[in-house]
């Protein structure tokens, strides 16, 4: 399975912030946005990166995070000219797949919580068809949301509705088999003028292949979209980090732990920025591990 963070679109909701720069190059409290999808498809054990921006965004973006070989990853970059759509992410990406299943999560979406890495291996181990991630929200006008019947089964998806059939969030995180290429050149663009992820998850639901996954509540999901949600994604990353003396969403940690990188090479790449608590962090997680 490969992976696609789509970090394109306008960030017009964000204005001014967003004028001069893109959404997901703003920090969550001391790391670029951007790093918090990154790690959730590092967690799910993928190693082939493509990550899609904006024309102007992706030179940054690539300055950033390089080929990913010092996370032991491979990173691909490929341009969204326009935000024509979420599922568009698939045609783009229709090369760098090469006939092979996907996840796709939006650069915006901050994940956290005890035992994902777990959940998202057999999620993927599990996959036929799609699968989505439902999250319980206080305002589910806001989000594309999905319905279960008693036995937990995935029964209607609805983007954005204004009367919303349940507080049932489908997460900006999706995982496909290979057909999801072909389903997404079949679409046609909505009123906006957007190929939806929602109208992909509808063909999988109504051939009976939509799976749906519900974080509860030990985990916690945030998309860093609207002012107030990057600020409450920043506080809830300083708590954490502060409280448990552990980084959230540290690439070079996760690379470490998994085996991507040895210590010597995460020592050194802590030392190029020990002037920060991240690099000085980088350096003592190195020296646990030995
Ligand atoms: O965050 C989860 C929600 O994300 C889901 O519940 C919804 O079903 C899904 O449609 C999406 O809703 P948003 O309102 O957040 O979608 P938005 O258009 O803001 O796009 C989400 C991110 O994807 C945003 O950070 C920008 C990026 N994007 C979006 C579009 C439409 C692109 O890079 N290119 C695009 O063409």
């Amino acid at each position: 399975m490969k992976g696609i963070v789509l970090a394109g679109g306008n960030g017009t909701r964000m204005h001014p912030l967003t004028l001069a720069t893109s959404k997901q190059l703003l920090p969550v409290y001391d790391k670029p946005m951007v790093y918090y999808p990154l790690s959730v498809l590092m967690l799910a054990g993928l190693r082939d990166i493509l990550i899609i921006s904006n024309p102007e965004t992706l030179p940054v973006l690539r300055a950033l995070l390089g080929d990913g070989s010092r996370f032991g990853l491979n990173f691909s970059y490929a341009e969204q000219k326009e935000p024509r759509g979420i599922a568009e992410a698939f045609l783009i990406g229709e090369k760098f797949l090469d006939g092979g299943p996907s996840a796709l999560i939006l650069g915006d979406n901050l994940f956290h919580g005890a035992g994902f890495p777990k959940l998202l291996r057999s999620a993927r181990r599990e996959l036929d068809g799609c699968t989505l991630f439902g999250y319980p929200v206080s305002d589910p006008g806001r989000f594309g949301i999905g319905e279960v019947d008693a036995e937990g089964n995935l029964v209607s998806l609805e983007e954005k509705p204004s009367k919303p059939r349940s507080d049932n969030a489908i997460v900006g995180l999706y995982f496909y088999d290979s057909e999801v290429v072909d389903i997404a050149k079949e679409l046609t663009p909505s009123a906006r003028g957007e190929l939806e992820i929602t109208e992909v998850n509808q063909v999988y639901l109504k051939q009976g292949r939509a799976k749906l996954i519900r974080l509860g509540r030990g985990y916690t999901w945030l998309d860093a979209g609207t002012h107030d949600s990057l600020l409450s994604a920043s506080q809830y990353v300083q708590t954490i980090q502060h409280r448990q003396g552990v980084q959230v969403a540290c690439l070079e940690e996760i690379a470490l732990r998994l085996g991507h990188i040895d210590s010597q090479r995460c020592y050194e790449l802590g030392e190029r920025m020990k002037n920060s608590d991240y690099g000085r962090y980088l350096m003592q997680v190195a020296q646990e591990v030995g």
